[in-house]
C-alpha cells in the first residue's frame, strides 16, 4: 500500500466530504450505531473507495460516515478491517493513513473487548492506558515512509493522557462508572483458551480483544492522538462457567449503546484542542 495509493483515497473523499474532518472514529463491533448521530452526514461504502478493502463481519457495516457529531467535523468508520479477515496489516491500517492525509490529527478508536480483569463486568466501558501487542507482527515492517513517519517510533504515551483525563472526566460529569486498563491484542479469529487468558493477566493485560493495535501503533507513528475506549463485551474465557459466542459480543454492545453513544458525545462535545 504506498503513498499514491492514499492519496488516491484521500483525494477521492475530499470530493465527497462537506466538512474537513477533525477526528477520526474507528466504530468497533456493535459500536457503529453512533455514526448514526453525525448530522449533516456523508456515507461512502468502501467498495467506492480506491484501495479501501471491504469488512466481512456480521456487526461491522463497511462504510465511512463523516459530517458533525455535537457539531465537531468527524469521519467515523463504520466497521475496520481486522487482520484474522486475511487483510495485510498494511490493509488493515490502510484507513488510518488515509484519515492523517485527510488532516485528522485525533483518533477515537473503540472496540469490543473481553475482561481479562476480574473486577470488571460485562457492559463495563474501559478507558485503553496502553497496550500489548500480542499479534506477532507490526503493521510497520517494511521500507519506513519518512514523510509518514520515523523508522523507530517512540510508544511511551500512545494513549494519550489528557484525552483519558478529559474522557474521565467527562464520564463523571454524566455518572458514568469507568474502568482503566491494558487492551491485548490478539491476532483471533479463535478466543483465547482459559490458560492463555491466565498468561495474558500475568503479563499486565486487563481487556483482550482481535483489533486496535495495528490502527494504533500507524496513528502513532504518524503523530496522531490517540483515545481508546473498549467496550467489555464478556469476560475472557475461564472467568466465568460458559462459552464465548460473537452473540453474547453484539448483545452487550446493544445493552450499553445508549451510555456508550452519551459518552463518546460528551467526549467530542468537549473535547480539548491540541
Ligand atoms: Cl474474550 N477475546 C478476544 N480476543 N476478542 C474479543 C473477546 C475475547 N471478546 C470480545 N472480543
Amino acid at each position: 500500500m504506498n503513498q499514491e495509493a492514499m492519496q488516491q483515497a484521500s483525494t477521492f473523499l475530499q470530493t465527497k466530504l462537506t466538512h474537513k474532518p477533525k477526528i477520526g472514529l474507528i466504530l468497533g463491533s456493535g459500536l457503529g450505531v453512533l455514526a448514526e448521530e453525525i448530522e449533516d452526514a456523508v456515507t461512502i461504502p468502501y467498495q467506492e473507495i480506491p484501495d479501501f478493502p471491504e469488512s466481512t463481519v456480521s456487526g461491522h457495516k463497511g462504510q465511512l460516515v463523516s459530517g458533525l457529531l455535537k457539531g465537531k467535523p468527524v469521519i467515523a468508520m463504520q466497521g475496520r478491517f481486522h487482520y484474522y479477515e486475511g487483510y495485510s496489516m498494511q490493509q488493515v491500517t490502510f484507513p488510518i493513513r488515509v484519515f492523517k492525509e485527510l488532516g485528522i490529527e485525533t483518533l477515537l478508536v473503540t472496540n469490543a473487548a473481553g475482561g481479562i480483569n476480574e473486577q470488571f463486568q460485562p457492559g463495563n466501558l474501559m478507558l485503553i492506558t496502553d497496550h500489548i501487542n500480542n499479534m506477532g507482527v507490526n503493521p510497520l515492517i517494511g521500507r519506513n515512509d519518512d514523510c509518514l513517519g520515523v523508522r523507530f517510533p517512540d510508544m511511551s504515551e500512545v494513549y494519550s493522557k489528557r484525552l483519558i483525563a478529559h474522557a474521565e472526566s467527562c464520564a463523571q460529569e454524566i455518572g458514568l462508572s469507568i474502568q482503566k486498563g491494558v487492551y491485548v491484542g490478539n491476532t483471533g479469529p479463535s478466543y483465547e483458551t482459559p490458560a492463555e487468558v491466565r498468561m495474558l493477566r500475568t503479563l499486565g493485560g486487563d481487556a483482550v480483544g482481535m483489533s486496535t493495535v495495528p490502527e494504533v501503533i500507524v496513528a502513532a507513528h504518524a503523530g496522531m492522538e490517540v483515545l481508546g475506549i473498549s467496550c467489555i463485551s464478556n469476560m475472557a474465557a475461564g472467568i466465568l462457567d460458559q462459552p464465548l459466542t460473537h452473540d453474547e459480543v453484539i448483545e452487550t454492545t446493544e445493552q450499553v449503546k445508549a451510555s456508550f453513544l452519551q459518552f463518546v458525545k460528551k467526549v467530542i462535545q468537549t473535547i480539548p484542542e491540541r
